[in-house]
């Protein structure tokens, strides 16, 4: 388990491989708490999450789009973030707040997981996204945008932490751009 915050930011990366065991139930419900405990534009609950832990389903998503969600195959769950754009115009960034804490705190819990974006992303079928068919798989109504699905398994492979030495200090200004 990592300890500071500071250690929970260099050790997090993107898991794609997954050993194919269980996530402990304990987790996996600290993790989806963690997606309501974001800040919210205007405070307005704009995000609402569905978890899916059927095989059938997770494969679905892993074919949702020609490339980028082809893990979920092998997670054990995934969260999908939907923001419901009748509550907020700012739900895209609420959507991402939640994503974020629920991948840093996967992560600083021992699993493995990763972002995959959906939102303005094509499927395979032409003329559909793939936010249209994951609409239609999992019922999800129209006023709710599906932004993205965290995957989430116990960890195969891990790339090595980042460090804060090697943060490109080119991209930071100061006082003017
Ligand atoms: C908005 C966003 C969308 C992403 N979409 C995908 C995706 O569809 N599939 C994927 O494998 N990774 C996706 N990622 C993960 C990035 O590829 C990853 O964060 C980046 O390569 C840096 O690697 P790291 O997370 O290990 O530091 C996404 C990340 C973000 C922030």
């Amino acid at each position: 388990m990592n300890n500071t915050f500071k250690e929970i930011l260099s050790n997090r990366r993107s898991v794609r491989m997954y050993t194919g065991e269980a996530v402990p139930a304990e987790a996996l419900d600290l993790v989806v708490r963690t997606g309501l405990m974001t800040p919210r534009g205007r405070n307005l609950p704009s995000v609402e999450l569905i978890v899916v832990k059927d095989k059938a389903a997770l494969e679905f998503l892993s074919e949702c789009r020609p490339h980028g969600p082809g893990m979920l195959a092998g997670a054990d769950a995934a969260v999908i973030v939907l923001g419901n754009s009748a509550v907020s115009d700012v739900w895209t960034e609420d959507c991402c707040a939640s994503m974020t804490a629920m991948h840093l705190m996967a992560d600083s819990l021992g699993l493995g997981s990763c972002w995959v974006q959906i939102r303005g992303r094509e499927s395979k079928l032409e003329g559909k996204t793939a936010e249209d068919v994951c609409r239609e798989f999992f019922g999800i109504p129209e006023n709710y945008r599906m932004e993205a699905v965290l995957s989430i398994g116990m960890p195969k492979l891990k790339n090595e932490p980042k460090s804060f030495d090697d943060v490109d200090l080119s991209m930071i200004h100061t006082e003017r751009f």
